[in-house]
């Protein structure tokens, strides 16, 4: 079969996620671990949103509602966009390779940051794009000067992830817009907006306004981060009609189920709850800068819901000691950064156990 698969996916290598928490207690025999790989949400999801999967669980046996109408109507009347103007993604992963396949033809360019989200280089190099990856700078902000540089009459898609992962750092909204306007206008903007609700700085701004001003921005959302429903897939973009109107062409039909339509929007329903948790985690935020500082480590001061760390010691060593102590972090060295862990803001518990474990391995 080697003779017919196409070159383009002999040119990419899996995507390989963090350990599920199970995997690591069977082959650790451990009783105990706690993952804080993924950047997922560490709180259980509001007893509303249980309430309604629990009550969507009743008609599994009919196929989803492909147009998913009523999580649409309501989020197009919270982001005070058209309809017509989203789509959904089976996670905003979804979306992301939904973009590449309509907007990337072969011997096309993209430009990514490095580091960056993997799947936009592996969405674009499926297509057989050549990725132009532009370093990050020393503090770990987009270089948006050479971003620009990089942009050729062949760039289809510059993909910008705000904040990024695993960096977590945000583009300011005036360099954002300042940045859009150079670009061609045949050339899509995509911003990746997974972590926008965790974000406070008053500088940071909110790219659905770029959408109206820009007919190339398509920016993407979440419910896998701060709404907490990593396990159930459900994500969104929001561009023109006129993009979103290409990519629907490229959507599996059922893409969002029944289960993940019902939860999204009891999350969006219920924002007291989901405003709670993010106020959490940027309590917990400072109390791991703080303990960093305190171990003398060097880190990144992320917006979003994990942190970068520098480790002296070669990074796969130091995970590999955390695993077998029952602590799941993700190794940067698929990232090519083997001196960086990049760990995730779990409970207070966890956190607190992640920094005595993290004392005794380095
Ligand atoms: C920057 C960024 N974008 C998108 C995603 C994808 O999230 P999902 O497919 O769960 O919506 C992630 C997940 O970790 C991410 O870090």
């Amino acid at each position: 079969m080697k003779n017919i698969v196409k070159q383009s996916v002999l040119n990419v290598l899996p995507y390989v996620g963090g350990k599920p928490i199970e995997e690591v207690k069977r082959e650790f025999g451990l009783k105990s671990v706690i993952k804080l790989a993924s950047n997922e949400n560490p709180y259980p999801p509001s007893p509303k949103v249980l309430k309604a999967i629990e009550k969507a669980a009743l008609d599994i046996n009919r196929y989803p509602d492909g147009s998913c109408f009523y999580l649409r109507q309501e989020l197009a009347k919270r982001l005070e966009v058209n309809p017509a103007q989203i789509i959904f993604g089976n996670g905003s992963d979804e979306i992301i390779v939904m973009a590449a396949r309509a907007f990337v033809r072969p011997g096309d360019e993209v430009v990514i940051a490095s580091p960056t989200f993997l799947i936009y280089k592996i969405a674009s190099v499926l297509e057989d794009a050549n990725v132009k990856a532009i370093a990050v700078t020393p503090d770990f902000r987009y270089d948006l000067d050479a971003m620009l540089k990089a942009v050729t009459k062949k760039t289809r898609i510059v993909f910008l992830g705000n904040p990024d992962n695993p960096c977590g750092s945000y583009i300011p909204q005036k360099e954002l817009e300042k940045f859009i306007k150079q670009l061609p206008t045949d050339v899509l903007i995509f911003i990746d907006e997974a972590y926008f609700e965790f974000v406070q700085a008053k500088d940071y701004g909110n790219a659905i306004s770029l959408v109206k001003k820009y007919q190339n921005v398509l920016v993407t959302r979440t419910f896998s981060k701060i709404y907490g429903l990593a396990g159930l897939r459900v994500g969104y973009g929001v561009a023109s009609i006129e993009v979103v109107s290409w990519l629907e062409r490229l959507r599996e039909p059922f893409n969002i189920n029944s289960l993940a339509q019902a939860a999204a929007l009891a999350c969006l329903k219920d924002q007291p709850y989901y405003r709670k948790l993010a106020g959490q985690v940027e309590k917990e935020r400072q109390f791991l800068f703080r303990s960093f500082e305190s171990l003398g480590l060097k880190f990144v001061k992320t917006y979003t819901n994990f942190i970068l760390i520098r480790v002296e010691e070669d990074s796969s060593l130091v995970c590999r000691k955390l695993l077998e102590k029952g602590v799941i972090v993700r190794d940067m060295r698929a990232w090519g950064m083997e001196h960086y862990i990049r760990v995730s803001i779990g409970m207070p518990a966890e956190n607190k156990r992640l920094v005595k474990t993290l004392k005794e391995v380095l």
